[in-house]
């Protein structure tokens, strides 16, 4: 099982990029997990679309050749961060290669609420058109407080959050399975 990640953040001591991080080696076991270099693309332009920078060919193959998406959002203005949705937009058009593909989406702020109204938007996009993933229902993996809960290393530390993500990993795991047969109908 192969999945991507697209982190929504390029800061260099991202706590949402530390819990890609500790998600991508708790669960090497079952899941590779291979963060995609979203914050390298340029501003998707829609002069550029047909013939894109490499980096867009690149993330685009490795997106169309994995079994699934894992979302990681920081909220911004209660939003999603323009650096996912940059990536999000080039990845919705010509090739739409998220359109069936498997997601799931996780996200951490130092706020109570842990990323609550950027995944509902994040939902929201997930569901048009051009994207259209086959979004994990349910499991809503909200991160608050996160600076309390992630060590100095980068390890997730707050036992009943690492509990819940695994379940969330599982039920993941078998909805790819799930989503798969609709998925080859199209
Ligand atoms: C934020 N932050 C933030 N947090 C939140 O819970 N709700 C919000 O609406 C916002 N808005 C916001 C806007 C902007 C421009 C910045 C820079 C920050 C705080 C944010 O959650 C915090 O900076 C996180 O640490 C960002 O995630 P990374 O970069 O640590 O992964």
């Amino acid at each position: 099982m192969k999945i991507v990640a697209m982190v929504g953040s390029n800061r260099s001591d991202s706590y949402n990029m530390q819990l890609a991080t500790f998600m991508q080696k708790r669960y090497a076991q079952k899941v590779e997990i291979e963060i995609l270099p979203i914050n390298k693309l340029p501003f998707y332009n829609q002069d550029d679309e047909l013939n894109p920078p490499e980096i867009v060919k690149e993330i685009r193959n490795k997106i169309k050749e994995s079994d699934g998406i894992l979302f990681v959002t920081p909220e911004y203005n209660a939003s999603i961060p323009g650096v996912l949705k940059n990536a999000i937009d080039w990845f919705s058009r010509v090739e739409k290669v998220m359109v069936n593909k498997p997601a799931m989406i996780v996200g951490a702020s130092m706020g109570a609420l842990g990323t609550v109204k950027a995944q509902l938007q994040l939902r929201q996009i997930l569901n048009s058109q051009g994207v259209s993933t086959l979004t994990l229902p349910g499991n809503e993996v909200y991160v608050g407080s996160v600076h309390e809960k992630i060590d100095e290393n980068g390890n997730l530390i707050d036992e009943s959050t690492i509990q819940f993500i695994d379940t969330v990993v599982d039920n993941f795991m078998n909805w790819i399975e799930k989503v798969v047969i609709y998925a080859s109908a199209y």
